[in-house]
C-alpha cells in the first residue's frame, strides 16, 4: 500500500532535452504523453537505482533465465491465464505442468493430480488452508460439533504468509516458538498444540529463517497415531516453497511428500528453485477429497466450462509456459546437476565464512543452497554492520534476528542461486574478510540490532 502524494513533484528534463523537453509529473497522470524512446529511457534510468539482481543474495527468486525462455515469455505476455477457452493449449500445458509436479511429489498414481498454478507460494498456501478449513467445518457440521474455534498449528520458522492466512481468514495461530539452537518444528511441538479443532499442521521443507527441514516424518507419525487413537483427521500441509525443487533431485530417498500418509497438500514456489521468473507457485492436493467441491467455481461466461480455484482471476500465463520450458529443457538430470552445483557453491561459501573464525554455520547445507551463519562472538562482530559493509560493494545480504524465543541469535543469510558462480563466492568472501578487518563490523552502541532495518529482514 502506498499513501498517495498530492504534491506536484516533477522529473526534470533530461538528455539535454533531446527527448524529454518538458517537466514530467511524478504523482499525476501527465496531460500529454512522451515518445516511446523517451518514456523507455526515463523509466529504464530510474530503475538503475534498484539493487543488482546478480548480487542479491537475499532472495530465493529466479533472476536469470535463458534467452530462449525470455523469448517464449515475451511471446506469451499478452495471454491471460484465465481465458482457458481462448487459449486452450495454454491450459493443456498448465495441466501437464501440474501433473509433472504431482508425480515429482509422489501423488497417488491412480488419481488425476488435483492442483493449480498460483502467483506464488503465498497464494498456494492460502488455497490449501482454505480447503482444509472448509473440510474441517464440513466434518464438524456432519458430527453436530461447533465450528467457531478453528486453529492452525505451525512453527515460528514459517514465512509471514502463514500468519497472514490466520489473520485474514480468522483462524487461531498456534505457533511453537524457537529456542536458541532449535529453529524447526518438532513432533513434540505439534503434540502439545494440536486438538480436534486443528484444521491443519503446517511444516516446512526448507525454512525461511534457517534453511532447515521441520521434523516431517515425526509429525506425520504423530498425526497418523492421533487419527488412529482419537479419530482426529488433521491434514499435514508441507510448505516446500524452496525445497520442492531441490529435495526430489538431491535427496530422492527423503520421504517428505505424499509418501507420508498425513500429507494432504503441498505448495512449491516455481519462481525459486523451479528456476522460473516471478511470479509462479503451485499447490497440489493428494486427491479430490482434499478440495471441497463448493470451493471450485465453474466459469462459463468466457466460453466453455472452466473450473477455477484461485484467489485472483486474471493472471499472466507466461510463467506457466516458462516452467514447461524448463521441465522439457532440463529434465530430472538437468535439475539435479544445477541443484548440486548450487549446493557445492553454498558449501564453499559456508566453509569460507567459518574459516574466517568470525562465524558459525547453522547447518551443513547438504540439501539447500542457503547459507546461514551467526557471529562466533557477537561482542566482536555485528552481523548488521557486516551486511551494511557488504551493501557498499553492491552485495545484498540480509541480517536479522531469529524469531521468538531465539531473538538473541542474529544471523546473516545468503541464498546461492544458479547464477552465483564459484568465482562470485570467492569475491564475496574477499569482501567479507575486508569488512571484518576494518573497524566497521564491531558492535556499536548506536547500531542497535534490536531494531533492524526491515529491508534487511529475510525476504522470499
Ligand atoms: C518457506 C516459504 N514459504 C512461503 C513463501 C512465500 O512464497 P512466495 O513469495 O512465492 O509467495 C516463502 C518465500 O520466501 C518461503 O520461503
Amino acid at each position: 500500500m502506498h499513501r498517495v502524494r498530492t504534491d506536484d513533484d516533477v522529473h526534470a528534463t533530461s538528455y539535454a532535452a533531446r527527448w524529454v523537453d518538458r517537466p514530467v509529473p511524478k504523482f499525476r497522470l501527465p496531460t500529454h504523453g512522451l515518445e516511446a524512446d523517451a518514456a523507455y529511457h526515463l523509466v529504464h534510468d530510474e530503475l538503475n537505482l534498484d539493487g543488482n539482481p546478480a548480487l542479491n543474495l537475499a532472495s530465493f527468486v529466479t533472476s536469470w533465465m535463458e534467452p530462449q525462455a525470455e523469448r517464449l515469455a515475451a511471446e506469451t505476455l499478452g495471454k491471460n491465464m484465465i481465458d482457458q477457452d481462448e487459449y486452450p493449449q495454454t491450459e493443456v500445458i498448465h495441466e501437464r505442468v501440474i501433473a509433472m509436479i504431482g508425480r515429482l511429489f509422489h501423488a497417488p498414481a491412480d488419481a488425476r493430480t488435483i492442483g493449480t498454478a498460483t502467483i506464488g507460494s503465498s497464494e498456494a498456501i492460502m488455497l490449501a488452508l482454505l480447503s482444509h478449513r472448509t473440510s474441517w467445518r464440513n466434518r464438524r457440521r456432519a458430527e453436530g460439533r461447533p465450528i467457531d474455534k478453528p486453529n492452525l498449528v505451525l512453527g515460528a520458522d514459517v514465512h509471514t504468509c502463514w500468519e497472514k492466512f490466520t489473520r485474514y481468514f480468522d483462524v487461531e495461530a498456534r505457533i511453537a516458538p524457537m529456542k536458541p539452537g532449535h529453529y524447526t518444528l518438532s513432533a513434540a511441538d505439534v503434540e502439545s498444540r494440536v486438538d480436534e479443532n486443528t484444521i491443519a499442521v503446517g511444516a516446512l521443507l526448507g525454512t525461511t529463517y534457517s534453511g532447515q527441514i521441520d521434523d516431517l516424518a515425526g509429525i506425520d507419525e504423530l498425526l497418523t497415531r492421533l487419527k488412529r487413537e482419537r479419530g482426529w483427521h488433521v491434514p499435514l500441509h508441507v510448505d516446500a516453497a524452496s525445497g520442492g525443487f531441490l529435495a526430489p533431485f538431491v535427496r530422492p530417498e527423503l520421504a517428505w511428500d505424499f509418501r507420508l500418509p498425513s500429507v494432504r497438500s503441498i505448495n512449491v514456489s516455481n519462481h525459486k528453485f523451479g528456476l522460473v521468473y516471478p511470479g509462479m507457485g503451485t499447490v497440489v492436493f493428494r486427491d479430490e477429497s482434499d478440495l471441497p467441491e463448493e470451493l471450485v467455481f465453474h466459469i462459463d461466461y468466457l466460453g466453455g466450462d472452466m473450473p477455477n480455484y484461485s484467489l485472483n482471476f486474471s493472471r499472466p500465463s507466461n510463467t506457466v509456459i516458462l516452467q514447461y520450458y524448463n521441465f522439457l529443457r532440463l529434465g530430472r538430470e538437468g535439475y539435479t546437476r544445477i541443484a548440486q552445483a548450487m549446493i557445492e557453491n553454498a558449501q564453499a561459501l559456508t566453509r569460507g565464512l567459518v574459516e574466517t573464525g568470525a562465524f558459525v554455520a547453522l547447518h551443513d547445507g547438504d540439501t539447500f543452497p542457503v547459507v546461514v551463519v551467526r557471529a562466533q562472538d557477537p561482542s566482536a562482530v555485528d552481523v548488521f554492520a557486516v551486511s551494511d559493509q557488504l551493501r557498499r560493494r553492491g552485495w545484498i545480504v540480509p541480517a536479522y534476528p531469529m524469531r521468538p524465543d531465539a531473538e538473541e541469535i542474529k544471523v546473516l543469510r545468503m541464498v546461492v542461486k544458479e547464477s552465483f558462480s564459484r568465482d562470485m563466492v570467492d569475491i564475496l568472501l574477499g569482501d567479507v574478510r575486508r569488512a571484518l578487518a576494518s573497524d566497521h563490523c564491531k558492535p556499536r552502541v548506536s547500531s542497535s540490532p534490536d531494531t533492524p532495518n526491515p529491508a534487511r529482514r529475510p525476504i522470499c
